[in-house]
């Protein structure tokens, strides 16, 4: 039977989280280890089996809203016929990792192999876009653009985009606070903040990008990691951190981390930390491993596009 496939992953954003969504730079790089693939192929009756849901289209939950909306808008626009869709992924929810644009991307992707039709890279955009609409009210377009493509980027929304070279002699240690993050909820507390007067710490975020950006091409990893804690203690002014993030950076940082701030919406999700050798990466992720039971991953960034 004829179908179609599409693939994703996971993304990171290493700092300009939120203020992306002000025109703000922000700096994204693909996190490969973790991927969704979805197959779709004609049936009787649309539907959707995925680790969260499984059955009709029609009577899927609300969080899945994103994801439904966009397989009708796709079913009308394209003329589809009923397909199943079945989503593998182990990009972990609610996580800051992206995995809502990019469920939406290997759908969009299948849905277009499946009919065989060419794809740009706009469209696709444009298509992800839609469903991060639904999902969080006003996306940036980062997490479209950085799980769908295999780049790392300097972002900016509405700007040229630059191809980062993220390749760097340093570890990311990346873990999860077992807090569930809500992207939506993030970005709406950001603005509310931003009407009360405080838009000058997105501005400093945007400032705190480009002292990333310049240190990465001087590979100053030192000042990386400060930057990084600095993009933290802006996040946290924003009401973004939570207490269990606060702990893990500090404690990060007390087991000689360069730098530590989360990563994504915030409310939870996940944690970023800098380290110079795999040793130290290794004690931060086994530090924060004893603190909760939930997935660390170490990324060795001088393999970053290798
Ligand atoms: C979410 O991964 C990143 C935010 O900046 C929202 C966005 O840019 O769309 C919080």
């Amino acid at each position: 039977m004829k179908a179609g496939i599409g693939y994703s992953h996971g993304k990171i954003i290493l700092i300009g989280e939120h203020a992306a969504v002000y025109g703000k730079p922000a700096i994204a790089i693909p996190f490969l280890a973790t991927k969704c693939k979805t197959v779709v192929k004609e049936t009787l009756e649309s539907n959707i089996d995925s680790i969260v849901y499984r059955g009709k289209t029609s009577n899927a939950p609300e969080e899945l809203t994103p994801i439904t909306s966009l397989i009708k808008e796709l079913t009308i626009k394209l003329d589809l016929p009923n397909l199943s869709f079945d989503i593998k992924s182990n990009i972990p929810i609610s996580s800051g990792m992206g995995s809502s644009a990019a469920v939406a991307s290997s759908i969009v992707q299948a849905v277009y192999d499946y009919l065989e039709k060419d794809l740009s890279p706009k469209d696709k955009l444009s298509w992800i876009e839609f469903s991060e609409i639904k999902a969080h009210g006003n996306p940036s377009g980062i997490d479209a653009l950085t799980t769908t493509f295999n780049n790392a980027w300097l972002f900016q929304k509405g700007s040229l985009l630059v191809e980062f070279d993220s390749n760097l002699a340093a570890y990311l240690i990346v873990g999860q606070s077992g807090e569930k993050g809500n992207t939506k909820e993030a970005v709406s507390i950001v603005k509310e903040e931003v009407d009360k007067g405080k838009m000058n710490l997105i501005e400093e975020l945007g400032r705190l990008t480009q002292v990333v950006y310049e240190a990465y091409l001087a590979e100053d990893i030192i000042l990386i990691g400060k930057t990084l804690t600095a993009a933290q203690k802006i996040l946290k002014e924003l009401q973004v951190s939570t207490e269990k993030i606060d702990q893990m950076v500090e404690l990060a940082l007390s087991n000689r981390a360069l730098g530590a701030k989360l990563t994504g919406g915030g409310l939870g999700g996940c944690v970023i930390a800098l380290a110079k050798n795999y040793r130290e990466a290794e004690n931060i992720k086994m530090v924060w491993e004893n603190l909760s039971t939930l997935e660390a991953w170490i990324l060795d960034l001088s393999e970053e596009k290798k």
